[in-house]
């Protein structure tokens, strides 16, 4: 099979470099956020020249199938047809203007028709946006300060919601912020108790997809304790929907795990890749969130308004979170299979159409130790020999799986994993 170089992007990086910082995980600049984390990987691609369907192009003209789906926005292929006309049409008549779009209407009736617990919807441009605004909603709602979340979670990249002495962060900004251990009922219950009166908000993804650790459904019972004890103790709960948001159902992942928040979060997903990301909740938050100030520049902006409805009308016609479930267990089940013929024992954890892997093999993986560990051992250079024959994986985070991805995809993938086991094995022998 053929290997992969990347001999321009590497000279791209080596220009940004000048121009550019980077960040903790991209010593040496040239990157920074979450792009940045792949970055010093063995064989990765940094910048792309185009993309189509389920595939992107890197600037050395080398394919990749995309499994990271430009992590989390691709739902439904990159150019995708209606969503492209009627962002194009949009465009056309007027994006940001000095008044908001009747498609913004639209766009907010289309959530509350599709989202179980949609009363009203907000818009905004990240996904950091709406879990902003949720913690100030439930704040504003209870008169008190303290939010709880898991720890492990991710909610964006605000002060509030990074690990206490990150850099730029000071002691205040997660004074009042509370993390319990996820699928651990027992130490929410006490951290309640503890806090009684005080807890505004619980904010939690509809399962738990850390970075570099397998992703953990939660257990039987856990949402409906949560809830119960959410409603008894008048915490406001908050469903975090900006990665899984339309993956596993449309009406809210909610309905999927069988419980029912006050607000959720929406991004991501949900214009196939344009800007917009969104804030839903139940009439009882109406006056709450009407008395938060909330806006932005471009939060009016029409075009991503339009795209995002086209998105969400295409996903409910084809069935989408059906299609990315089965699509996501048929790829990863022939890829563990694969695996077994080489003596790994692949582990898939997460939603079907989010799914985490890791060859468990070497246990625990290198990168577990954290970021020095991060892209070496046997389960990141699996992963390299992937990307360096086109299947674009990461180590150290979930995939994505799109309406986009094929057959073809499917069949290929397998034969790049299949090159890819062979390749390690070559390297590590029977040493794992
Ligand atoms: C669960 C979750 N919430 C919130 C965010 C923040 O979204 P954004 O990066 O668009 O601000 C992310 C981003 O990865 C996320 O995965």
């Amino acid at each position: 099979m053929h290997i992969y170089d990347q001999k321009e992007s590497r000279k791209l990086l080596e220009r940004a470099k000048k121009v550019i910082p980077g960040s903790p995980l991209c010593p040496g600049g040239g990157m920074y956020g979450h792009y940045s984390v792949s970055v010093p990987a063995r064989g990765n691609p940094i910048y792309f020249s185009k993309a189509d369907g389920s595939r992107f192009w890197d600037v050395d003209g080398n394919e990749y199938i995309d499994y990271m789906c430009a992590y989390g926005p691709m739902i439904l292929g990159y150019n995708h047809g209606t969503v492209d006309k009627a962002a194009r049409q949009q465009y056309r008549k007027g994006n940001t203007v000095s008044l908001a779009s009747p498609v913004m209407v639209e766009l907010a009736e289309q959530l509350v028709d599709m989202v179980s617990i949609a009363d009203w919807a907000f818009f905004a441009k990240n996904g950091a946006d709406p879990t902003n605004l949720a913690v100030m909603v439930a704040r504003a709602a209870t008169g008190r300060k303290k939010i709880l979340m898991f720890d492990g979670g991710y909610h964006g990249s605000s002060p509030w919601m990074q690990d206490p002495g990150s850099g730029g962060t000071i002691e205040e900004d997660t004074a009042n912020v509370l993390k319990a251990t996820w699928n651990d009922f027992e130490q929410i219950r006490k951290i309640v108790g503890e806090n009684d009166g005080q807890i505004a908000g619980l904010i939690s993804t509809p399962y738990h997809h850390p970075v570099v650790f397998d992703n953990e459904m939660p257990a039987p019972g856990f949402w409906k304790n949560i809830q119960d004890l959410c409603n008894r103790k008048g915490i406001v709960l908050i469903l975090d929907d900006v990665r899984a948001g339309f993956r596993a159902d449309l009406a809210g992942s909610n309905e999927y795990f069988g419980f029912k928040p006050d607000l959720a979060c929406f991004g991501k997903a949900l214009a196939n890749g344009y800007p917009i990301s969104a804030l839903v909740g139940t009439d009882a938050l109406r006056d709450a969130v009407s008395n938060v100030f909330f806006t932005g520049t471009q939060f009016f902006n029409a075009a991503p308004m339009a795209a995002a409805l086209a998105t969400l009308r295409e996903l409910k016609r084809i069935n989408a979170p059906k299609i990315m479930l089965e699509r996501g267990w048929k790829v990863m089940g022939g890829i563990v299979d694969i695996a077994k013929g080489y003596g790994y024992d692949l582990r898939v954890s997460g939603l079907p159409s989010m799914p985490f892997l890791r060859i468990t093999n070497q246990d625990p993986p290198v990168f577990s130790e954290g970021i020095a560990g991060l892209h070496s051992g046997l389960h990141s250079d699996w992963i390299s020999e992937c990307v360096q024959r086109g299947a674009y994986f990461l180590d150290y985070h979930n995939h994505f799986i799109s309406t986009a991805h094929t057959d073809e995809d499917t069949q290929r993938t397998w034969d790049i994993a299949d090159d890819a086991f062979k390749a390690v094995k070559k390297n590590y022998g029977d040493r794992f």
